[in-house]
């Protein structure tokens, strides 16, 4: 594959990867799911997730990538020609497309409040106004469908101009952005009176609520969160230079993402608190809770909350986008590779696709809930099995080995091989298969 693009440098490589991972995941879900599973202890078996499990797909993904520099479709053809592991490549360019559809509905609800909050919608004289916004706007389709038709149109700009001028340049810009935000919203947020409660939430573990299905929000969380099992990682490892050290971009993409989670924690769960509302208010807490929250705090200082709502909700939609870029890559590079389609082609009919899912999950709830819950509850945890059974069982231990240690020229890579080799072949695909059919069977 002569000519395709690379990127520039590590910084490059774990600025892209990180902003693939770090999203609404993060922002979104991960405060609300802590919160449904009781806090600290969950975050422990969360920790644990990442590393025993999820950093061993995320290799997974990344020699398949790597190695063949081809998108998911070629690269099953190029490692496993003639077998039925293409339809592995073809399931993984469809569930990033399917994820893209709903996660820009989301995506498009941070445009429509960032624009709230700098027109300060969520002040003080408003406190009993703003609990009914979320519902109002969602109600409003052509409101619903303009935000997330901006949104969409957004990351195809991003897509097409790009994998070093768009993708890894606007990465490593935002990326730095978003980690100095989410801590001044942290620091902001745990000065707030009352907020000591939800430290202690945060950092005191309760064992007693770590039931089975814990287990498996921990897992489901921790690979959507890291964009895993649907390819995307894989595509983004395709641009991954040659003399790049997979271990070292993976284990940075793992912890940059663990970080953002937990400052985003930190950012969220002291200021419910301090508002005196439940923490597992679900997948609302982000546009109903905080909203009503900001418009509280307006009361001791209505430019403080106010710039501190438009700064939640800038890194929102930041994050977002970083995220949805890379779900489209994901078909572009299929469509532009496999197909023979100019990058614009390729780009413009993921758009239109993306746009009429997109636009039926945004008048239809039930839509919306059946994508999410078919891709975060199985085609993700089914792709992320596949991929590690793939590298461990299907491919030359020499030729992962070669992959993970740059021919042997990387001695601490070389080093912890046996280890993460263990992991890709045994644990990972043991562990995720335990948890998916102890959850298909209630
Ligand atoms: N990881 C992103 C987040 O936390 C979302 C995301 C990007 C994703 N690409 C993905 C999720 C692929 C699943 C699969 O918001």
């Amino acid at each position: 594959m002569g000519g395709r693009e690379r990127f520039g440098s590590r910084a490059a490589v774990i600025m892209a990867m990180a902003g693939s991972a770090i999203g609404l995941g993060n922002i979104w879900r991960f405060p609300f799911i802590v919160g449904q599973n009781g806090g600290a202890a969950f975050i422990l078996v969360y920790i644990l997730c990442c590393f025993l499990l999820s950093l061993p797909i995320l290799f997974s993904e990344s020699v398949i990538g790597r190695r063949t520099s081809r998108n998911t479709v070629g690269a099953m053809e190029a490692l496993a020609p003639g077998t039925s592991w293409k339809w592995l490549g073809l399931l993984t360019v469809i569930s990033p497309i399917i994820i893209l559809s709903y996660y820009s509905v989301v995506g498009g609800w941070s445009v429509e409040y960032l624009y709230k909050s700098l027109t300060i919608q969520f002040h003080p004289d408003n406190v009993e106004a703003v609990t009914g916004m979320f519902g109002l706007f969602t109600a409003s389709g052509f409101k619903v469908i303009a935000c997330l038709l901006l949104f969409l149109g957004i990351t195809a700009g991003i897509v097409f101009a790009g994998v070093k001028k768009g993708i890894e340049r606007f990465s490593k810009i935002t990326i730095p952005v978003l980690f100095v935000l989410i801590v001044v919203i942290a620091v902001y947020s745990m000065t707030l009176p009352g907020a000591g409660e939800g430290l202690k939430y945060l950092v005191h573990p309760d064992f007693s609520k770590l039931t089975p299905d814990a287990f498996a929000a921990a897992l489901g969380q921790s690979f959507f969160s890291l964009s895993l099992g649907v390819g995307t990682m894989l595509t983004y490892s395709s641009y991954v230079r040659k003399d790049e050290n997979l271990v070292a971009s993976g284990a940075g993409t793992a912890v940059s993402d663990l970080l953002f989670a937990i400052l985003a924690g930190f950012a969220i769960m002291p200021a419910v608190f301090a508002s005196g509302i439940a923490p597992s208010a679900g997948p609302g807490l982000v546009f109903e809770t905080l909203p009503y929250i900001f418009a509280k705090m307006g009361t001791g200082g209505v430019v403080i909350s106010a710039v501190v709502a438009i700064l939640f909700f800038i890194t929102i939609l930041v994050a977002a986008l970083t995220s949805s870029i890379s779900m489209m890559e994901v078909g572009v590079a299929y469509l532009s590779e496999e197909r023979g389609l100019s990058r614009a082609a390729a780009t413009a009919g993921i758009f239109l696709f993306a746009l009429v899912v997109g636009i039926m999950c945004a008048l239809k709830g039930s839509v919306f809930d059946f994508l999410d819950k078919l891709c975060s509850n199985f085609l993700l945890t089914l792709g992320a099995l596949l991929f590690s059974l793939f590298v461990g069982w299907k491919m030359e231990k020499e030729d992962v080995k070669d992959e993970l240690t740059n021919g042997g020229t990387l001695h601490t890579n070389a080093k912890l091989f046996p280890i993460i080799y263990f992991l890709i072949k045994y644990v990972a695909p043991v562990s995720i298969a335990v948890i998916f059919i102890s959850g298909l069977l209630g």
